[in-house]
């Protein structure tokens, strides 16, 4: 049976002591032999402490992006080497909010997952289409030459060592969530897509889905059969909304 990963964005949300108490609630609510994989997402001034936090939990800590660049003169940037000096080991790169508040190109994001796999990180590459695009019809093409750039830039053997994240744009913080069949659509085009270069990475990469995921909705989308788990902005934020979502995921 395939584990399914439930991994929380708390995008610039959160304090010292507000994520001590999120992260006490949610170990709490989690047991140590949970059939789910947990992650979180957090902003870098609470990378180390959150790693600190989740030492005696199975809940992995990653940060919301990284530099192309190992070290130098690039103010407020922050390296994979430096994620990785405060235990996390994952990173998101080319969250739809990056590259739309911040002009990240495709290739820009590919650079990024590059830089995260060569510190060790897991990157969780973040695709999907605006609504303008979806009501364009070109949903696909635009998922395809963000995974076009990632696969030039890596190969599809470093793709391999990554997860994506399928989140549209338009089901972000909107409460509009994709149906679990336009999200399952998508998710095959892209194992198709993956698969067509490699039977056996298409079938083995793990593909989130994010976009206004609740508890209410989260079994059935982890139900379709491409979809492997869950990016959660909103619902990541507390203990009572997030719990109920890494249970569906074990139940998955
Ligand atoms: P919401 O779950 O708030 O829609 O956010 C999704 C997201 O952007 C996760 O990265």
């Amino acid at each position: 049976m395939r584990r399914v990963m439930v991994a929380g964005n708390w995008k610039m949300h959160g304090s010292f002591a507000g994520n001590r108490q999120l992260v006490e609630e949610i170990s709490a609510g989690l047991s140590a032999d949970a059939a789910v994989d947990v992650a979180v997402f957090v902003p870098a001034p609470y990378l180390a402490a959150t790693v600190e936090l989740t030492a005696n939990s199975a809940i992995a800590v990653g940060a919301q992006d990284v530099s192309v660049h190992e070290q130098g003169a690039f103010t407020g940037e922050t390296s994979g080497a430096m994620i990785t000096d405060c235990g996390a080991t994952m990173t998101l790169v080319g969250h739809s909010e990056r590259r739309t508040l911040h002009g990240e190109s495709s290739e820009a994001v590919a650079r990024k997952a590059e830089a995260a796999l060569g510190c060790g990180l897991t990157p969780v590459v973040c695709i999907g289409e605006t609504l303008e695009q979806r009501e364009a019809g070109t949903t696909e093409a635009v998922v395809a030459e963000q995974i076009d750039a990632v696969i030039d830039q890596l190969g599809i053997a470093g793709l391999a060592r990554c997860v994506l994240a399928y989140e549209p744009v338009w089901a972000i913080g909107t409460g509009v969530t994709a149906s679990p069949q336009q999200a399952q659509d998508v998710h095959a085009f892209i194992r198709s897509k993956i698969a067509a270069v490699d039977a056996t990475i298409g079938g083995q990469l793990r593909i989130l889905y994010g976009g206004s995921v609740k508890g209410s909705n989260a079994s059935e989308l982890f139900a379709m059969a491409d979809i492997d788990g869950g990016l959660i902005g909103g619902a990541s934020l507390s203990a009572e909304n997030f719990l109920p979502i890494c249970r569906a995921g074990e139940q998955a």
